[in-house]
């Protein structure tokens, strides 16, 4: 069963782990459960829910054009980091490991 593991920006060592029946979409999974995975828009234009992908890219389905344009306006290699509010799981067996990225204030 694929497994999502979140891992706090503010706590390190402290991690979510959710299973995953059937891939699907990280916002809803964020949704459903309590994360550390920060969200606004929800639509691919600020950049809030970004996340470093720290195991697992192959579990993720490619990204789109929209959320490859906000992450080259923050430049973001989308090779290491996604958009929460847009990136989709696989269905299938395997492990994604994330972390929200630390924003500047
Ligand atoms: S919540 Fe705004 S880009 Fe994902």
């Amino acid at each position: 069963m694929p497994k999502v593991v979140i891992e706090s920006l503010e706590s390190p060592g402290v991690t979510v782990t959710l299973d995953v029946k059937d891939g699907g979409a990280l916002v809803d999974l964020c949704d459903e459960n309590p994360t550390p995975v920060p969200f606004s828009c929800r639509s691919a234009s600020c950049g809030t829910c970004r996340v470093d992908v720290l195991e697992g890219m192959d579990q993720l389905l490619a990204p789109e054009d929209e959320e490859l344009d906000i992450l080259d306006v923050f430049g973001d290699d989308p090779k290491k980091r996604r958009l929460a509010c847009q990136a989709k799981m696989r269905p299938g067996v395997g492990l994604l490991r994330i972390r929200p990225v630390a924003v500047d204030v």
